[in-house]
């Protein structure tokens, strides 16, 4: 048995063209790579850029089911990725999906200027008129102000969001346009978190749940993870199917959690109130995502139980 050494090393390795087949999804192609500099131009594979891919195939392959049902009868989905950096993920799910069927857009949701001018160019290059990119912050692109309306975007409800590695916050604008947009799948690989951990450094270290956050180090990994579990609870009381793994070994990528919601229900009223439950056990956490879906004093005593779960209509 290759042990965690070994296994890190393989993944430093570079892959040459002939062997480069064996990484690819069924119908991908080499020239699509190739023009986002993941394959180089003869054809190779180097270690970062093999690293990339196997999160963006495992990721693509993962929403497999949620796709086929997005694009099925005629359907014309809008998937969101925000965060989208060069739009790797984007490109490759335009490649498998919306250009064989001739529907389907990806909207790819980016703050950096730079990043957004050279995607449109490949776009472009690549005649892929439904890879479309706008240079936002994810927070900006659906205005809050009428919370009671699912957002839209030209016209056109939110289908699926996906957000790989967007920093910091960016993950919970991804979930909560999501949410809001009653998306049917929301995907989230989270990046580096340090909200929680800055409200933590601002609170009194009492015993004994203070000692979870007593030194730095564990701090940044306790909120770090206090963030994801806290992000799956909203995902789970707004009706979501949630499941949280790992998206490829831990060799390819240290940011290596995926939480992956579906939407089977309205509400799920216990959910609700295990989070609550949780937080009623830590200082008060203003946390953005908590505060601005869920009311910031309602008690566990006052959510609705189980009972009061809603099926989706
Ligand atoms: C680590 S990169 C990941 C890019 C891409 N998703 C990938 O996996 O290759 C994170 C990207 O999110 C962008 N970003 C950060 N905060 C953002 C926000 N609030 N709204 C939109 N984009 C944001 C950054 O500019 C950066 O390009």
């Amino acid at each position: 048995m290759k042990n965690k050494k070994q296994i890190a090393e393989k993944s430093r390795q570079s892959i040459p063209a002939a062997r480069v087949q064996r990484e690819l999804l069924p119908e991908q192609s080499t020239e699509l790579l190739k023009q986002l500099h993941i394959l180089t131009r003869d054809g190779q594979l180097n270690a970062d850029s093999r690293r990339k891919l196997k999160q963006i195939n495992h990721l693509a392959n993962l929403l497999t089911p949620d796709l086929e049902r997005l694009f099925a009868d005629d359907r014309d989905p809008l998937i969101v990725d925000a965060g989208a950096g060069n739009g790797y993920l984007g490109f490759v799910l335009y490649e498998l999906w919306c250009k064989p069927s001739e529907r389907g857009t990806v909207l790819n949701v980016e703050v950096r200027a730079d990043l957004v001018a050279r995607a449109r160019e490949r776009a472009a290059l690549l005649n892929y008129p439904r890879m479309v990119y706008e240079e936002m912050a994810v927070a900006d692109l659906v205005p809050h102000v009428e919370a009671d309306k699912p957002p839209v975007w030209h016209d056109r409800p939110v289908d699926a969001v996906v957000a790989l590695h967007a920093c910091d916050t960016a993950t919970d604008d991804a979930i909560e346009l999501g949410i809001r947009a009653g998306a049917s799948v929301i995907a989230v690989v989270p990046c580096c978190q340090a909200e929680i951990a800055r409200l933590l450094a601002g609170t009194a270290v009492h015993a004994p749940a203070g000692a979870l956050w007593r030194h730095p180090i564990h701090r940044r990994e306790f909120g770090a993870n206090l963030t994801n579990v806290i992000r799956a609870h909203v995902l789970e009381a707004f009706g979501y199917q949630v499941t949280v793994t790992e998206l490829t070994g831990l060799e390819h990528s240290l940011k290596n959690e995926l939480i992956l919601a579906r939407k089977v229900q309205r509400r799920n009223g216990l959910a609700l109130k295990h989070l609550q439950q949780l937080l009623s056990g830590l200082p008060y956490l203003p946390m953005g995502l908590l505060t601005r879906m869920l009311p910031p004093s309602a008690d566990a005593t006052d959510t609705p139980d189980v009972e009061s779960t809603e099926p989706l209509a």
